[in-house]
């Protein structure tokens, strides 16, 4: 908080009641000097210097974030050392975000919402053009959003209580590690594909987790090229939108991610998990069995390093690529490896490339298995399936870390669990758990109390249904 706010109050607060007294002409603190009514007078000019301090100290939160010297290390935008997360305990819904933006902005907006994700199998697959199983959750990043009548967009986040605004015909700014890269991220690949954009002013709220592997970040690009597209008024599909988002990721923030996070924040279906080829973006969906609920686990370990290391995997694979090129042509991908020809290459393959290939390609097999076993309601394949793959995450691909494994074998053995693993890139944040819906409460406890016992960390634990994509929020 800027501290001439409270600077500001108290000045007023003394000057009304120095100026009352004065008004008043109260005997007792009534003095007089120079036929001048000091009380009054001093009152007064109190009063009026509180009052520019509080609108000075009001206004200072709306100005032009300065920016930080440009990074050009492609990580991911820092998180808020203050906070661990967009809104951890978030109450910030449309209304209130509604009335909070028309004090802001003095306009009544239009309000968007996009989830993160869990991902129940498929990890590290999608910029494989692999298979991956994710689920929308409800968890939110909700935009309020009005013209401008300028060519800017300023964007408030009410998480980080701070704004940040580029102007749409100078031409983007450098990314430089902030919040605002995803959003500005959004707007240049939308205008880089052809959208008008028009000035506008932004209100950001979210309630996903930030570096808890729940895709906070697809999130807020997904809410915002919604919101930016709507006020345009060009209609975009969503599958279209979804690569805009990644794009953004990509090339303005740069981490080279695949496109299942910003696929399933757009195409999220209620009550159902989505089986997505991530090279033809075909995808069916596959409804989670009834008296099932999703529980994640968050180890409260932020992956907030892990960028530079998930980039170094999609490397390694690509690396992988290249070296089976010549036995293997045909192969584009290591979508396009068998599991019985990279056994047949193995040799060929330094081993940490062959160890991070071999669990793309049996990753892979898993969640075709994985999709059939869900349809064919067969929970048990399905939870040998979980465990194989996150075994595979933490043996081959080496994305796990100590408190994820605690995590998971702290869950895996309570009653009622279908399944266990980490979810999303790793090196810390959630895991993934289906919990008959009857053992929850029990499960909730359980897993509490055995991970702070084996770590000393306090666990968050959420239970979300799989929820709808991306949105505008009805009036
Ligand atoms: C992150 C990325 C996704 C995907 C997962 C790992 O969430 O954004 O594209 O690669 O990691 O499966």
């Amino acid at each position: 908080m800027d501290v001439r706010l409270p600077i500001g109050a108290l000045f007023t607060i003394l000057g009304v009641v120095l100026a009352s007294f004065g008004a008043a002409r109260n005997e007792a603190l009534y003095a007089q000097s120079l036929g001048i009514n000091i009380n009054l007078e001093w009152g007064l000019v109190m009063l009026g210097f509180g009052l520019v301090m509080v609108v000075l100290g009001s206004r200072r939160s709306f100005q032009k974030v300065e920016s930080s010297p440009a990074s050009k290390s492609h990580s991911k935008p820092r998180q808020n050392e203050n906070s661990s997360s967009y809104g951890a305990g978030a109450t910030v819904k449309a209304a209130d975000l509604r009335e909070l933006f028309l004090t802001t902005y003095g306009t009544t907006p239009r309000i968007y919402r996009a989830p993160g994700r869990v991902n129940l199998i498929g990890e590290h697959t999608d910029y494989n053009d692999g298979f991956v199983m994710p689920a929308a959750i409800e968890l939110y990043v909700w935009i309020a959003i009005a013209p401008r009548q300028d060519s800017k967009l300023c964007v408030h986040s009410l998480n980080f209580s701070e704004t940040a605004e580029i102007d749409l015909h100078v031409g983007p700014p450098s990314p430089h590690g902030h919040w605002s890269d995803y959003v500005f991220g959004v707007a240049v690949a939308l205008v880089r594909r052809g959208h008008q954009l028009r000035g506008a002013n932004l209100l950001v709220h979210g309630e996903v987790p930030i570096g808890a592997g729940l895709s906070s970040s697809a999130a807020i690009e997904v809410a915002c090229g919604l919101a930016l597209v709507g006020l345009s008024g060009s209609p975009l599909h969503p599958v279209e939108l979804a690569k805009i988002c990644r794009r953004a990721e990509n090339e303005y923030v740069g981490a080279r991610v695949g496109i299942m996070d910003q696929f399933v924040s757009c195409c999220g279906r209620a009550g159902d998990v989505l089986m997505l080829d991530c090279r033809s973006l075909d995808y069916r969906l596959v409804p989670l069995p009834p008296g099932i609920e999703l529980v994640i686990c968050n180890t409260m370990v932020k992956h907030e390093h892990a960028s530079g290391e998930y980039n170094r995997r999609r490397e390694q694979c690509e690396e992988g690529v290249r070296l089976l090129s010549p036995w293997l042509p045909h192969v584009r991908a290591l979508r396009d490896v068998t599991p019985a020809e990279l056994d047949q290459y193995s040799t060929r393959l330094p081993h940490d490339i062959f160890q991070r290939c071999r669990h793309v390609v049996t990753e892979n097999a898993r969640v075709i298995s994985a999709a059939a076993a869900l349809e064919r309601g067969d929970l048990p394949t399905f939870r040998d399936l979980m465990r194989e793959s996150h075994r595979s995450l933490q043996m081959d691909y080496q994305v796990s870390c100590e408190e994820l494994d605690q995590m998971v074998e702290i869950a895996a053995k309570q009653p009622g669990v279908f399944g266990s693993r980490m979810t999303g890139g790793g090196f810390g944040g959630c895991t993934i758990n289906l919990v008959d819906t009857a053992a929850v409460p029990k499960f909730r406890e359980a897993v509490s109390l055995e991970y702070q016992q084996a770590t000393g960390i306090v666990s968050e634990i959420l239970v979300s249904h799989a929820a709808e994509g991306a949105s505008k929020v009805q009036e």
